[in-house]
């Protein structure tokens, strides 16, 4: 493994056991630090799997076949309504598959529960996912290249300040997962780019206009409300993408994941890029503003001193 990183990114975390307890005593400080941790912009590491995924479960995905079909390469699991997306197979295989992403997603909130005890009465759960597609040279667009250095933002789910927190497992028996980080952290990123991807004019623009919302309410389209952070953290994603200067000058860290590990991290704030890897596992979680233990940390408020305005009422 090669993480010579130092220890203002990666956090690797030796004291919380399987299956799923910080070791005895300082539980409650150590659930709280790590949440600090993460708000910092660091990535909490474990070199296993701290949580139950049998290994029957993980050989099982790795024999699936997968989709032919383009922009279904990974499959999605909605935990909320309970539904598979983007699965191929025989009935039997699709139904196997969907009770395994239903087990990991339900083991990977009761893990994060005990590791981050602090936001667990608050969180969303979102979506969780299986890519069994070989990361390295995929043909993709610009903006969906992973490759590329970006933050997280979802165009179909705005978050008015809330967080994106993303757990990682790569499941791949002999290759790592491979990332490069940014080594500044989104504070000094913001300071540097911000201003460039235009974030005094999102700031000053109040929402939509009124007449357009109207008008796709008339045709029944589906107006999400998006605040003015919204809309620049959707900007911003594209920006970092389309900034040459910033993709190949900016200092940056390779990670490697080894096979079997899990990695947590704001993406949305903790700039990434997956240059290889294949066969990986990931359940996003949406943590509120309230929930913090550093709210002042968060993106939205870096964004909102800069901008010396509101960025989160809604359009
Ligand atoms: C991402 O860019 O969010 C994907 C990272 C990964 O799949 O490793
Ligand atoms: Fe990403």
């Amino acid at each position: 493994m090669t993480n010579q990183l130092s220890s203002s990114l990666l956090s690797q975390i030796a004291d919380f056991k399987f299956p799923g307890e910080w070791n005895d005593g300082a539980a409650a400080q150590r659930a709280k630090e790590s949440c600090a941790q993460l708000e910092e912009g660091r990535i909490l590491y474990f070199d296993n799997i701290p949580f139950d995924f049998p290994k029957a479960d993980r050989e099982f995905l790795l024999s699936q076949k997968q989709s032919e079909f383009k922009g279904h390469k990974n499959i999605s699991y909605r935990p909320n309504q309970d539904l598979l997306r983007g699965a191929v197979g025989s009935s039997e295989d699709l139904a196997k598959t969907h009770d395994i992403m239903r087990r990991y997603s339900a083991e990977v909130v009761k893990f994060l529960s005990k590791l981050l005890a602090p936001y667990s009465r608050h969180w969303t759960l979102d979506f969780a996912s299986y890519r069994p597609e070989q990361e390295q040279g995929r043909d993709l667009a610009l903006h969906k290249r992973n490759d590329l250095l970006h933050v997280d933002a979802f165009p179909t789910r705005p978050m008015h300040g809330n967080r994106i927190l993303r757990c990682f497992n790569n499941i791949n028996p002999s290759a790592p997962r491979v990332w490069h980080t940014t080594s500044d952290r989104f504070p000094q990123i913001a300071e540097n780019f911000a201003a460039d991807a235009g974030l005094a004019q999102i700031a000053a623009r109040r929402g939509h206009n009124p007449l357009v919302v109207g008008l796709k309410k008339m045709v029944g389209m589906k107006a999400p409300a998006h605040s003015p952070y919204d809309r620049f953290m959707l900007r911003f994603h594209d920006y970092l993408k389309e900034k040459r200067d910033f993709q190949e000058n900016t200092p940056k860290q390779r990670i490697d994941f080894p096979p079997g590990s899990t990695w947590i991290c704001y993406t949305d704030s903790v700039p990434h890029a997956v240059l290889s890897g294949q066969y990986a596992l990931e359940q996003t979680f949406i943590i509120p503003l309230r929930a913090l233990v550093t709210p002042e940390k968060s993106p939205i408020r870096i964004l909102e001193k800069m901008a010396g305005r509101s960025l989160a009422e809604a359009a």
